[in-house]
């Protein structure tokens, strides 16, 4: 079952319980150069929510209050949503996912796992500030993204607003605050994701 799901997220075949965003809004003709750079910008969030995937498998295996559990398994269907909608993004814009993705998920399934390790509290602060460092980095995109682009713009704007609302959750639900060195560190690495997952 969760391995089942392990592969549904690497290869991209997720069925989302929401319509996309972009539905019903016309695609902009924009320039091929545009095109390119959009294309890449979706497959770098693509692959943060194959991690999101990940990390919330993480927590749904090591969740040990039922009303977390409950509250992480609802992100986590709405994560899938943003898995979907990225991935048909991609394909529109006639781009590929990341090849690494097998890697991503890994990674991101170890980590999550070593966050729940340490009981809900720290697996709930890990989480809140994964989110609001996606939420930040997907204010970045809007700023990237072509203005033209209507179709990617609501995709992104639809997911940041979830994202604020997965990272209030999880504030809800009791996590801690991260020591600023954590911090820095998984700022670090998601910086080296993101500017790996632009080009492969
Ligand atoms: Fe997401
Ligand atoms: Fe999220």
């Amino acid at each position: 079952m969760e391995f089942d799901r392990a592969l549904r997220a690497v290869a991209g075949v997720v069925q989302a319980s929401r319509a996309s965003p972009a539905e019903g809004i016309p695609e902009n003709s924009i320039g091929e150069h545009q095109r390119v750079h959009a294309a890449a910008l979706m497959r770098v969030n693509h692959v943060g929510e194959v991690c999101a995937q990940a990390l919330y498998q993480g927590q749904a295996l090591t969740a040990r209050d039922p009303s977390a559990r409950q509250a992480l398994e609802k992100a986590a269907r709405e994560e899938e949503d943003h898995l979907a909608w990225s991935a048909q993004r991609i394909r529109e814009l006639g781009g590929r996912p990341s090849l690494l993705n097998p890697l991503w998920y890994a990674g991101a399934l170890a980590i999550g796992a070593a966050a729940g390790a340490l009981g809900d509290r720290w697996n709930l602060a890990f989480l809140a500030e994964t989110e609001r460092q996606v939420e930040a980095h997907l204010t970045g995109h809007l700023e990237a993204l072509p203005q033209d682009d209507r179709r990617t713009r609501a995709v992104v704007e639809a997911m940041r607003a979830d994202e604020a609302r997965h990272r209030q959750t999880a504030l809800g639900l009791g996590a801690a605050e991260l020591p600023e060195p954590v911090r820095r560190a998984m700022r670090l690495a998601s910086k080296v994701m993101t500017s790996v997952a632009y080009r492969v």
